[in-house]
């Protein structure tokens, strides 16, 4: 019998100062993309938006239906917009921020269960790791970087092969 352990780690910014350009960009793709957020049921409003290698950014926000599961977070709907536009381009960045202009919330949201293995999928592909930033409120930013952080003993694609 033997025990594994896996540590997690993160980097807190309170400013957006020490970011370059690239990734100020995608953060202010992800705050407009919250911002087209479609949550009328929950009004839980979400950005999210992707850096690919070839420097394009994709975004989406979390699309919502009257039948609830139907319904998509941000990170997916901008992974799937992603990967159907550009199949053969490696993902390098996801920006996520909740719309706190109308969700009164403090907190930064992490990625969901469901949203953490799509990324994990993605990292998988080609493979690479994918900087993840979560943007809280006055900047903020929750920097990981690979979602492994987020997800592990992950189930991937290698098990199928
Ligand atoms: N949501 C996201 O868009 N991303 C997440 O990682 C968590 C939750 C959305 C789904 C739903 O539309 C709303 O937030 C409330 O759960």
């Amino acid at each position: 019998m033997k025990e594994v352990s896996i540590e997690s780690s993160a980097v807190i910014y309170d400013s957006y100062e020490s970011f370059d350009e690239d990734t100020l960009q995608l953060f202010e793709a992800a705050h407009q993309a919250c911002k087209r957020a479609y949550a009328p049921y929950s009004k839980f409003f979400v950005g999210a938006s992707v850096r690919l290698a070839n420097g394009q950014i994709v975004s989406g926000n979390n699309q919502e239906n009257a039948v609830y599961p139907c319904g998509l977070c941000a990170e997916r709907v901008a992974l799937f917009q992603a990967s159907s536009l550009y199949p053969d381009v490696a993902v390098k960045a996801i920006a996520v921020t909740i719309d706190y202009e109308r969700v009164a919330v403090e907190d930064i949201a992490f990625p969901c269960g469901s949203c953490r293995q799509v990324i994990m999928e993605y990292e998988q592909k080609f493979p690479n790791s994918i900087d993840l930033y979560m943007l809280g409120k006055n900047e903020q930013v929750v920097y990981l970087e690979s979602v492994k952080q987020l997800l592990p003993f992950a189930f991937t694609g290698d098990l199928l092969k």
